[in-house]
């Protein structure tokens, strides 16, 4: 399906601005940018980076003044969709009563904040420390295991993303830790439950958790359990291709971290705050547990989160504490801390956000538009495109697995190659309106938890005729 996606000359951006005015601004930015930004994880002489004017809802429009419907979330950010106006409203509001205070003075909106992410968070993970995003959060996260259990090691998942600072990067199991690679950072990667491309030659769900646990434990007892402070994982790994773990997984560790006294670190900066229809990936871990027979929740002792919290309108993070492990610095001092930690106007946007998703019922609907929309939608997809090798995902979180032959599957892009092949379907994509995110061998479908029905089918659509180039190199 083509879309027409030119603009009409006079019709103004949803921010207010003529289009006329919005294309010189978008030249003049893009000239400014290619001359003084530098950007994250690029060949800066490489780049020509697309410049947005406008965003509302599901939709940003770009330079030129082309709309296109945000499948990406920008990063896996916008939970609760663009310029939502409670939010921006919160942040306007806070803005002109406090813009900033220093973290150890109290302040009414990081207190609310912290008690509305606190009567989320599972179990009794009721201490918030906020930090300006994700890899902060994650640093902080394994600082406080460390300290708690007086141990150094940490293990981190193969696939895996737990951001951009030294340590969190050394902790990604993804090509970008390569040229960042310290080797001595204290951390041991080990392979999770992948069943498309099972590690462990298993034949079932059933098998892959049993095999998938049995390697941790030995990398547990080879490693020394009395070395390991952590184990971190994403509840469901998100920027590594959106793999659900199998019913069982995560209580299995849990288990395993309780037996040898090792802190579990739930990483949900990117599952979080609604993105797999529920307000936290490990809530699913529940659901699958009456599945094997467990019972209960499973509650992680430190769990990180940033980007849905506030959808990113202000950079905020964090991570939230169980009582075990902030009774360690009841009376021993935390050797951390930001000069932002819980800034206002993060904070109230937190607030904003979090008290609009649960009255819109906003994480409902990313459950709903994953169960009945999104899911069977893209399975559709993978039936008649030959390209797809598998389709995965919850709520609005979605991956589609991109093969060179169904039967082999080997993969479309080789791991670390370069996804010439998917940049074409993304270009296609663009020109026909739909943003979408490229990462490694696969296509994301992570739209704003707020995407309506017809929203998704028109996404859907688009990237129904962008396949077709893509099957073009499949067998
Ligand atoms: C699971 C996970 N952890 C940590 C991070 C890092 O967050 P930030 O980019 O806010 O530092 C990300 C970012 O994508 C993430 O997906």
């Amino acid at each position: 399906m083509t879309q027409d996606t030119t603009p009409i000359a006079d019709t103004p951006l949803p921010n207010g601005m003529s289009l006329t005015a919005a294309r010189a601004e978008a030249e003049r930015a893009y000239e400014l940018d290619r001359r003084h930004v530098f950007h994250s994880w690029s060949a800066q002489r490489q780049l020509d980076p697309m410049t947005i004017s406008a965003a509302q809802g599901c939709y940003v429009w770009d330079g030129a003044g082309h709309r296109l419907l945000d499948f990406s979330s920008q990063l896996v950010n916008t939970n609760i969709g663009h310029q939502h106006p409670k939010v921006v409203a919160a942040v306007q509001e806070q803005a002109a009563k406090l813009c900033t205070i220093a973290p150890q003075h109290v302040n009414a909106a990081r207190s609310e904040a912290a008690r509305l992410v606190a009567e989320r968070t599972p179990g009794e993970l009721n201490r918030i420390f906020f930090t300006n995003g994700g890899a902060d959060a994650v640093e902080h996260a394994v600082r406080m295991a460390r300290l708690h259990t007086g141990r150094t090691k940490v293990l981190a998942r193969y696939r895996s993303y737990h951001g951009g600072t030294d340590l969190a990067v050394n902790l990604t199991g993804d090509p970008r830790r390569w040229p960042n690679d310290r080797g001595a950072a204290g951390v041991v990667h080990f392979h999770g439950p992948f069943r498309y491309r099972s590690q462990f030659h298993a034949e079932s769900d059933a098998q892959e958790c049993e095999r998938a646990l049995e390697h941790l434990e030995q990398t547990i007892l080879l490693e020394g359990s009395e070395t390991i402070a952590a184990i971190i994982l994403e509840s469901v790994p998100g920027t590594a291709g959106i793999m659900v773990p199998p019913p069982g997984y995560l209580a299995g560790v849990r288990e395993l971290c309780d037996r040898y006294g090792i802190v579990f670190v739930a990483d949900e900066v990117m599952s979080g705050f609604g993105r797999t229809g529920r307000w936290f990936a490990i809530e699913h871990a529940a659901e699958s547990s009456s599945i094997t027979g467990e019972s209960g929740a499973v509650v992680p002792d430190l769990l990180t989160f940033a980007k849905g919290v506030n959808s990113g309108y202000v950079p905020l993070g964090g991570v939230a504490i169980a009582p075990h492990i902030a009774a360690t610095f009841d009376d021993r001092v935390y050797p951390g801390g930001l000069t932002y930690s819980g800034h206002p106007l993060a904070t109230a946007a937190a607030v904003a956000t979090i008290t609009a998703m649960a009255e819109e019922r906003i994480v409902e609907n990313a459950a709903e538009m994953g169960e009945r929309v999104l899911g069977p939608g893209l399975r559709e997809l993978a039936e008649r495109h030959r390209c797809v090798g598998e389709v995965r995902g919850l709520g609005v979180f979605w991956a589609l697995e991109m093969v060179r032959d169904k039967q082999t599957r080997e993969p479309l892009v080789p791991f670390g190659g370069a996804a010439t092949v998917l940049r074409e379907v993304d270009a296609a994509c663009r020109a026909a309106g739909l943003l979408l995110a490229v990462n490694a061998n696969r296509l994301h479908i992570v739209p704003p938890c707020t995407i309506s029905e017809a929203e998704a089918k028109e996404g859907l659509a688009i990237l129904d005729e962008a396949l077709t180039l893509a099957d073009a190199h499949a067998a």
